[in-house]
């Protein structure tokens, strides 16, 4: 049996950019608290839980130590709060998140209303949708698209979570401009999908056409993790989404010759190498 790796997978720089500023800030002030988890990975989280970070989840909770925003990065109400209350902020946000943030604002204050394509549950998508500033829309699907709100403007700028994929956004804006054209006098799309994640979902799908079985990798509130076990699926390949080596059954591997391992943009090298391991010793014992 052939156990093979996704040529991208793992650790994205947004992410990895993230862990090692908190990871220094931590060494040099002794202590910090993120606003949130760092990434949704909790194996990265308890790593860093063991070298002296703290989660909290308001901004009250900081008392006066220094504040780390993660990521995924936060609407400007936490800002204007965390410089009110005056403490240290270092600030993880993945330039990619600060990109789809700034256009969110930009598209409010020249008059388009801001549809948001991505999950209304997730932080990222909570942080780009405080910033626009007006009429704002966060839909999940392609299947939710519906008419847009009577009172919304005419002009129109979609925007997507950064981990969706191009099929998905692409289809959603198709419906989006389709279910209201009677309504829309100028669409803008901005592009605003991570280049990493689609570089890691393109690898995933390569990998899932070679393969009869692919295992992924990652938090399983992990949103760009999630999405690399549909694209596996979608290729047909039996999948299955785990967060650590101790959830592989030895039973899947019956009947598979060639397996594929992939892992979402949070989730760390050793993690992946334990996986790996865990995959080479159970065929060995096939
Ligand atoms: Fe940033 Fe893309 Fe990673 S948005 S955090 S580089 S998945």
């Amino acid at each position: 049996m052939q156990i093979i790796r996704a040529s991208e997978m793992g650790f994205c720089f947004g992410v990895r950019r993230a862990v090692e500023m908190m990871e220094e800030a931590v060494r040099e002030r002794g202590s910090l608290v993120s606003l949130g988890s760092v990434v949704h990975n909790p194996q990265v989280v308890d790593k860093l839980r063991r070298e002296g970070l703290e989660v909290i989840t308001d901004v009250a909770q900081a008392a006066d130590q220094p504040v780390a925003i993660t990521a995924h990065g936060v609407g400007p109400e936490v800002i204007d709060r965390l410089a009110e209350s005056g403490v240290e902020v270092i600030d993880t946000t993945c330039p990619i998140v600060t990109r789809s943030q700034q256009w969110a604002k930009r598209l409010s204050e020249e008059g388009f209303a801001v549809v948001l394509f991505g999950d209304p549950n997730h932080k990222e998508v909570r942080g780009v949708k405080g910033w626009a500033k007006g009429h704002v829309l966060v839909v999940a699907s392609e299947a939710e698209v519906g008419p847009l709100p009577e009172d919304f403007p005419s002009r129109v700028g979609v925007l997507s979570q950064t981990t969706e994929t191009e099929a998905r956004f692409a289809a959603f804006v198709k419906r989006l401009f389709e279910a209201n054209m009677d309504r829309i006098s100028e669409l803008r799309v901005l592009n605003t999908l991570c280049h990493a994640t689609t570089a890691q979902q393109a690898a995933t799908m390569h990998l899932a056409d070679e393969v009869s079985l692919m295992v992924v990798v990652g938090g399983r509130d992990s949103a760009n993790t999630r999405h690399l076990a549909v694209v596996a699926r979608e290729c047909g390949a039996e999948t299955y989404h785990i967060e650590t080596a101790d959830e592989i059954q030895p039973a899947w591997l019956a009947g598979h010759e060639r397996v594929g391992v992939t892992a979402g943009a949070s989730t760390p090298d050793f993690v992946i190498d334990q996986v790996v391991a865990r995959l080479e010793e159970l065929a060995r014992a096939l």
